[in-house]
């Protein structure tokens, strides 16, 4: 086994390591409006219910959006939109309406009001259900009530930010640790 030699990390920056599970889009719709945003900051707390923590700045057009429908789509975005994802994340549905300009498909799902993006490779369907975290940390605790996944590829080329403009795209995937796994623990 390789040890690694290592120097002193900045600990503001150690989310290069711990961030990367997918960008996502967050839509959302409020009083006929309809948004979405580029977010990172996830992490799922519970199988079932299905729980789901975001950051949401209180900057972003969306939090308001989110915080009075009480819903919201998380949809999973894969490498042929990337540059959609970054321009997404990078303008406020305050000056445009972001599915018309960057060509968006909404979909109705079927227990939120929050459109789900056709050209997301899942949609997942989210209620708000814990709102004790969102005046410290902006964290708004979701439950995935609806989920929409794509049959075709099996395995999505996902993108997984790094920080510094740098994405790491999803590549190969492997079942050769499975049989080290308790079966409950898979
Ligand atoms: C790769 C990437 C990841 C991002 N992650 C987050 C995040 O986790 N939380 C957040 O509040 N904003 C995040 N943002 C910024 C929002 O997407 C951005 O502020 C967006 O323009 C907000 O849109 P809105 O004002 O229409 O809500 C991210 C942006 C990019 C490009």
């Amino acid at each position: 086994m390789r040890r690694y030699s290592k120097k002193d990390f900045p600990t503001e920056n150690i989310r290069r390591f711990l961030e990367p599970g997918p960008i996502v889009l967050v839509s959302s719709a409020y009083k006929g409006e309809t948004n979405i945003m580029t977010m990172g900051w996830h992490m799922v707390m519970e199988f079932q219910p299905s729980l789901v923590g975001c950051i949401i700045s209180s900057a972003n057009h969306s939090f308001e959006m989110i915080r009075k429908s009480r819903q919201c789509a998380i949809n999973i975005p894969t490498e042929d939109i990337a540059a959609t994802v970054v321009k997404i994340g990078n303008s406020s549905g305050r000056d445009i309406d972001k599915f018309s300009e960057f060509g968006l498909t909404p979909t109705p799902g079927t227990h939120v009001r929050a459109p789900l993006i056709g050209e997301c490779y899942a949609n997942f369907e989210c209620r708000l259900v814990d709102v004790s975290q969102v005046r410290k940390y902006n964290m708004f605790i979701f439950e995935v009530v609806k989920a929409h996944v794509a049959t075709t590829p099996k395995v999505p080329k996902t993108i997984h930010y790094r920080g510094d403009g740098e994405f790491m795209i999803s590549g190969a995937t492997t079942r050769k640790y499975r049989k080290l796994f308790r079966p409950e623990m898979l």
